[in-house]
């Protein structure tokens, strides 16, 4: 398989992979889904989510991957079972959707690397007119998307790797700093209260719904990113324990992420937390502030250095996202990968427009959707994530372990772990992941899905 090329270290995979896990979903999307779902019993839903039904799902994509040496609809034909590649299709889908949003707000990200670098932190109160620009925020776009692009085109070995080894570290050390400066402000333990003092009464339908879409999509899981990054792996790999440390790596991010946020938002508003909930900018108002509050040039320096560590993160996640189709081009279809790789970037960022025009510029996309039994309208780019995040990638999920242990066979997916790792067969990990394989995440990640559908499309509470 010389010409698909592989990773060329251990390190290289479990660096590229987590790349791919740590992004937007963890700084951007962790927080504000938080905010929205009530602070910390949408915490300790996503944790339990993350660790007890995702990991199991984690390692079975990154088998198949290895095992096929294939992309997800490829994967699927090769093991025999042809009749069960639409879930990689599936799959290809969601992430065609995922990357069509998740570049708008990559834009935003990219724009704010300038606006840091001006000192203009006043742009907190001016995120809706930011966003309303589009021609703007559409070109800061249109170069993620076009910097995406040539770095897929590369191959998956080169910049991938090399970017990702170094960059990830300095995301994290940037990170800590700012949550030792967030906790010293005042009012800190309000916020800090609010992210992990659960109040049950916040539970609900719709916050195991996001928690579950959000522990997905930042896991990556459920759209055959990780098969498909699984292929490029050798097979001495440990997969249980790379898993392992990409699901830590990646929950570690995000539960810092909120500590940087929380504790902001409580000094901001002198500990009543106004505006915890305000979605999708929460980031994007409450970031500028902290560095704001640093002031003047050391503010300025710190803010840049924040966005740009920020936008890395994005594009090693922007870069699996379009892996997937274009491997899936390359492999199946024959098309020379330079080519493909630039005409589904392209389709992909046509895809994208509604996503940047929802944002206030467009009455019609900003008010795309209402929702049975919801009283206000849904914008496209959130409409989108609904579909994705929340539902496409948990069926996803679903339908591949279900495959694994019962169609594939449950021995044969132990087989492909057991390379690497030579102590796995009979160990008590082994026998949790048959389990959570075999029955757990397939039973609760359907009755998940099945409440999904009914909730949000259909306004039909069960709870
Ligand atoms: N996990 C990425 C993030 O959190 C997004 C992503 C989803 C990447 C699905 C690949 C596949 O930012």
């Amino acid at each position: 398989m010389a010409t698909r090329g592989g990773f060329s270290s251990r390190l290289g995979f479990i660096m590229a992979a987590a790349g791919s896990a740590v992004g937007l979903g963890n700084i951007w999307g962790f927080p504000y889904e938080v905010g929205q779902g009530g602070g910390a019993a949408f915490v300790m839903m996503y944790l339990i989510f993350c660790f007890v039904l995702c990991y199991p799902v984690m390692v079975t994509e990154i088998a198949i991957g290895r095992k096929t040496e294939k992309n997800p609809v490829g994967a699927f034909n090769a093991l025999g079972f042809k009749k069960w590649n639409f879930v990689g299709k599936m799959g290809i889908f969601s992430g065609f959707l995922i990357l069509s949003f998740y570049n708008v707000i990559a834009g935003w990200a990219f724009g704010y690397v300038y606006e840091m670098a001006i000192g203009n932190f006043a742009i907190a109160d001016h995120f809706s007119e930011f966003v309303q620009d589009v021609f703007k925020v559409g070109a800061y776009g249109m170069v993620f998307m076009a910097t995406t692009a040539f770095v897929v085109s590369k191959g998956i070995s080169g910049g991938i790797e090399k970017a990702a080894k170094f960059l990830m570290p300095s995301l994290l050390i940037m990170i800590l700093l700012i949550v030792g400066y967030s906790l010293t402000l005042p009012n800190a333990m309000d916020g800090i209260k609010f992210y992990l003092i659960p109040d049950f009464s916040k539970l609900s339908s719709e916050v195991i719904i996001n928690a579950l879409g959000q522990a997905f999509f930042s896991l990556s899981l459920g759209m055959g990113a990780l098969i498909t990054y699984g292929s490029y792996v050798n097979k001495k790999e440990n997969i249980v324990s790379a898993a392992a440390f990409i699901t830590l790596a990646d929950v570690g991010i995000a539960v810092l992420a909120g500590m940087m946020i929380f504790p902001l938002i409580g000094f901001m508003s002198g500990g009543t937390m106004d505006g915890v909930g305000s979605g999708p900018g929460l980031i994007f108002v409450t970031l500028p502030q902290i560095f704001g509050t640093i002031g003047g040039t050391f503010g300025a320096i710190a803010g840049t250095l924040f966005f740009v560590l920020l936008c890395f993160a994005a594009l090693t996640s922007t870069v699996s996202l379009l892996e997937v189709p274009v491997a899936y081009v390359v492999d199946e279809k024959n098309v020379r990968r330079s080519r493909a790789v630039w005409l589904v970037a392209g389709a992909i960022f046509l895809i994208g427009i509604p996503s940047l025009l929802g944002n206030g510029y467009s009455d019609f996309f900003s008010n795309f959707i209402t929702y049975p039994g919801s009283e206000t309208a849904t914008d496209f780019l959130s409409f989108i994530a609904n579909v994705a995040n929340d539902t496409l990638l948990p069926l996803g999920g679903c339908l591949i372990v279900f495959f694994a242990a019962h169609i594939w066979k449950k021995h044969n997916l132990d087989e492909e772990l057991s390379h690497g790792a030579p102590n796995y067969k009979g160990s008590f990990l082994q026998k949790y992941l048959n389990f959570a394989v075999g029955y757990l995440a397939p039973a609760v990640l359907g009755f998940i899905f099945i409440i999904t559908v009914l909730k949000t499309y259909f306004g039909v509470d069960i709870f």
